[in-house]
Formats: structure tokens, sequence, C-alpha cells
């Protein structure tokens, strides 16, 4: 790594994530929701059935996943690349007897044990996608969401917008709109709905995102 560019080959994410996670509270964090609303929302608007299974790609320590085991969300899948990030989680949220959370330490750029996945009837990403600054990264992660993300699926996909940050956990992002996302995905994806959306970190300052929901046609 340089000083100013991250640069995947040489620079561990793993370290760079569980730093920020062993140094800051949650609370702190300049992705931390006290409410996940914006996906929560979208998530609710798909209608799916309690059981369907919900994958949350870097789901971090997100308050989400309490919220939807709360509304009855019995199937979830989390996964991030920081181990402290998901025992974080794991610390925040109680698991009713009916339900299942899989917890799932992997790189969404180089996985393993995410391959195993499938059938998946939701993926959801809030912030992480866009640290992909790298075609590669961005191709493996587009693979594996296509490989995953069941016939009639759903995709979450939030990102910083194009009038976004260039900065984020001092790392460089790739920002996004709703047609670069949709490029990505590719016909079999259609877009259901996208909207604009300015998050207000703990610190104050304002962060401007694009929400989008995709469904792969059935
Ligand atoms: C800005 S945080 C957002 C966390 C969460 N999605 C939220 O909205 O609170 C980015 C998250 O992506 C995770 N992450 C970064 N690179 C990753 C990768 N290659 N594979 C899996 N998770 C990754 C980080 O550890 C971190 O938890």
């Amino acid at each position: 790594m340089n000083e100013n560019n991250n640069v995947s080959t040489d620079f561990n994410y793993q370290n760079h994530w569980n730093n920020a996670y062993q140094k800051n509270p949650l609370t702190n964090l300049g992705w931390y929701e006290e409410k996940s609303e914006q996906t929560f929302n979208l998530i609710e608007e798909c209608n799916l059935p309690k059981d369907a299974l919900l994958f949350n790609a870097g789901a971090g320590a997100t308050t989400l996943i309490s919220d939807l085991l709360k509304t009855g969300y019995a199937n979830i899948v989390v996964n991030d690349i920081s181990s402290i990030a998901l025992s974080e989680l794991s610390k925040n949220i109680t698991i009713p007897k009916n339900a299942s959370v899989n917890f799932l330490l992997d790189d969404l750029t180089n996985p393993t044990e995410l391959l195993n996945l499938k059938n998946v009837d939701l993926w959801n990403d809030r912030a992480v996608l866009h640290f992909f600054t790298e075609e590669n990264q961005q191709q493996q992660y587009f693979k594996l969401l296509k490989s995953v993300v069941k016939k009639g699926g759903f995709v979450i996909l939030s990102e910083f917008n194009l009038e976004g940050a260039k900065k984020c956990s001092g790392l460089d992002v790739f920002n996004y709109d709703a047609a670069m996302l949709q490029e990505r995905l590719g016909n079999e994806f259609e877009l259901l709905k996208s909207f604009d959306y300015t998050y207000t970190q703990p610190s104050g300052n304002p962060r401007e995102f694009i929400y989008t929901l995709f469904q792969r046609k059935g």
C-alpha cells in the first residue's frame, strides 16, 4: 500500500477492518446506524416469507440484524471479513429459538465458505461494494452474487453515489449510480426502486448514498 491508494495485492483488508472495529466503539463508527431504516423498509417491501434466506454481505455489527430477528425473519446469514465485527454483532443480537443466524467469516472478493451458499432470497449490501475499487474485486463480487441469488430473489445495493465521498475509513471508494449497478448485474436483474439518501455520520458529516432494489427475473 502507498500512502494515497489502497492496493489490494499487498494490503491486508482483514487487519484494516479488525482494527477499525477494535479501536472504536460501535456507535462512533462512520457507518453506524441506530436504525437501518432505509434498508429495513426495502426488505419489507419485498414481501418475503419470514423463513426466506436473507444474506447480509459485509454486515459488520449492523443493528439491522437485531431488527430483522425482532420482526420475525428467521433464516439469516451474516458475512464479514472482520472476525471482530462478527463477534460484536453476535453480542448484540438475541436469536429466538425458531430462528437461525449463520456467521460466515469470508472475503467477498476471494470467497471460500461463501461458495457453499445457495438459493439466497435476498442479498443485502450497505457500504461494502464501494470499497472494491479494482476491476478484479468487482468481478469476483458480482460473480458470487449471481451464483447464490435465486431466480425471483432480491438484491439491495446501497453505496456512495456519484456525488458522494471518495474515501471512507481511510480507504478509496468506487462511487455508483443505479445505471452502473444495473450494468454490473446485467439484464437478468430488474431495477425495482432506487433513491438517493443522505446518511449523517455520528460525527455529523453527511454521506451521500444511492439505494437500489433489484429483482432477479424468474
Ligand atoms: C462501512 S462498513 C458497513 C458495515 C455494514 N454493512 C453496515 O451498514 O453497518 C463495511 C463493512 O464491510 C466489511 N468488508 C470490507 N471488505 C470486505 C470483504 N472483502 N469481504 C467481506 N466483508 C468486507 C468490513 O469489515 C465492514 O464491516
